[in-house]
């Protein structure tokens, strides 16, 4: 179902080039189809064209800019099994993953073509004194200008439109760099908006290397960067002068389950298992450490463990598959290698920590030393730790015992631990009776401390992508 190659995108045009970049198969490890490889000069044509879109596409009228989006919603759901497979084959996401991620896909333009029509202002009362007598404010968004984004290989789809869609509602001609390991997704994307009105120079997609894109970084063009990724995001925002920078740099996310969790403990269970393992761990609100009150700790170890060693591993293409491979074999050794440390410094494997190639096994360890990387980094793979706690003070406290603060969940039925939960935990969310991994496309989603900074969630991502304008009118 893939072709034999695919174009990038240059200024809204296909372009076929010559340098060609393999995919892989990520289950495989063949090569599964290839796509054309821009060069520094593609990156620099792409940024005068972007630079000469800014009027055009500020005068795209917001009707217009709902049309085009709501073309992509009627495409991306014509193409949604084609969109899936390529989604299984370059990402080894599992199909019934990929399927998912392609209706987030579809969700997200489809909300930002509803907010494309309601970016509005206000009316502001200037007569706040006899000096100011007879002045009327108002103010209105307007967009930012030429904007550059960089992307990662975990969700290619639909983190590619959290970036793409709220740019085309905001009016923001756009240059994006997908991960050169998922390309397949962004230019599909490219290929529905080639189809559309969007004016010339709108938008560039060029998967390339972040080293190759470094003017995305540097271009002073560029009036925003938003970057979804490693801690290497910091680096970037130190080189990016004076744009706007939106960070989305992951976390290490914590999951209370309190003492009253008894009686509905199967299903906090199967959700601990979905929002540890799904898509292998590789999601930014990954489940990662579980704290579970002492109460209930010994019976939830044990369900969770058998239903963790049942998870059907294998071909991301079956149906049937859970769990798929890593992005590579390097990720996998390198979160092998924190388990063998985790052990090494005490703690106790529960199930898993066999790897081949790219395939870890769902993995999980109880008495991790809280120096230990599996406590401290982010794992971004299948593994997820248990720490016991006594009181719900304990158990804040060891959530917030990070330097990360994407989403924390909390499993409890007490009002009062919840309303406590989302005033003390240091995070961008938190999720009562469900895992951190639970996400809508229309919610603020991002980070604090090193997980980030700004928001993206459609409405929240084009305020970023605008700027307040305001008029003064004195009564003549
Ligand atoms: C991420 O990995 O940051 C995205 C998670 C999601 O959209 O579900």
């Amino acid at each position: 179902m893939l072709r034999k190659t695919y174009p990038y995108y240059l200024a809204g045009t296909a372009v076929k080039g010559k340098a060609k970049l393999d995919v892989i198969d990520k289950y495989t490890g063949d090569v599964a189809t290839r796509v054309a490889l821009p060069d520094a000069a593609a990156l620099e044509r792409a940024i005068d064209a972007a630079h000469a879109a800014a009027g055009p596409m500020r005068q795209f009228k917001p009707f217009q800019r709902q049309a085009v989006l709501e073309h992509c919603v009627a495409r991306f759901r014509e193409r949604r099994d084609e969109l899936a497979y390529a989604l299984c084959v370059e990402a080894g996401k599992p199909i019934k993953d990929s399927v998912g991620e392609v209706e987030r896909l579809i969700d997200t333009f489809k909300i930002a073509a509803e907010e494309a029509v309601r970016i509005n202002g206000e009316t502001l009362n200037l007569e706040i004194s006899a000096r100011t007598a007879g002045y009327h404010g108002y103010t209105r968004r307007v967009p930012l200008g030429p904007v550059a984004f960089i992307t990662p290989f975990n969700f290619p789809l639909n983190l590619v439109a959290h970036k793409v869609a709220p740019a085309i509602a905001a009016g923001c001609p756009f240059v994006l760099k997908p991960s050169e390991r998922t390309p397949l997704g962004a230019l599909i994307i490219g290929e529905v908006l080639a189809e559309t009105d969007l004016p010339r120079g709108a938008f560039s997609i060029l998967p390339m290397t972040g080293r190759d894109a470094e003017a995305l970084v540097t271009d002073p063009r560029l009036k925003l960067l938003s970057f979804t990724g490693g801690l290497v995001g910091w680096d970037l925002k130190a080189k990016a002068g004076h744009k706007k920078v939106v960070l989305e740099l992951g976390g290490n996310a914590a999951c209370i389950v309190d003492a009253d969790q008894g009686p509905q403990l199967d299903a906090v269970v199967d959700r601990l298992v979905f929002g540890a393992f799904y898509q292998s761990g590789q999601s930014c609100i990954s489940v990662q450490r579980i704290l579970v009150h002492d109460d209930v700790y010994d019976a939830l170890r044990r369900k969770l463990v058998a239903k963790v060693k049942a998870l059907k591993a294998g071909d991301p293409k079956k149906k049937s598959t859970f769990l798929g491979p890593m992005i590579d074999t390097a990720a996998a050794e390198r979160l092998e290698s924190w388990i063998v440390e985790a052990k090494k410094a005490g703690a106790r494997l529960l199930c898993g920590g066999g790897r081949k190639r790219a395939m870890l096994e769902a993995t999980l360890l109880e008495n991790v030393p809280r120096e230990a990387k599996l406590q401290r980094m982010e794992a971004f793979g299948p593994v997820a730790v248990l720490q016991r706690f006594i009181s719900f003070d304990e158990a804040i406290a060891a959530a917030n015992d990070s330097d990360f603060g994407l989403q924390a969940g909390v499993f409890t039925n007490d009002l009062r631990h919840a309303m406590r939960a989302w005033d003390e935990l240091e995070q961008g969310g938190v999720i009562v009776n469900d895992v951190p991994s639970f996400r809508v496309d229309n919610m603020p989603y991002g980070g604090t401390k090193s997980s980030g900074i700004g928001r993206e969630g459609v409405r929240y991502a084009i305020e970023d992508m605008t700027e307040t304008r305001l008029l003064v009118i004195r009564e003549a």
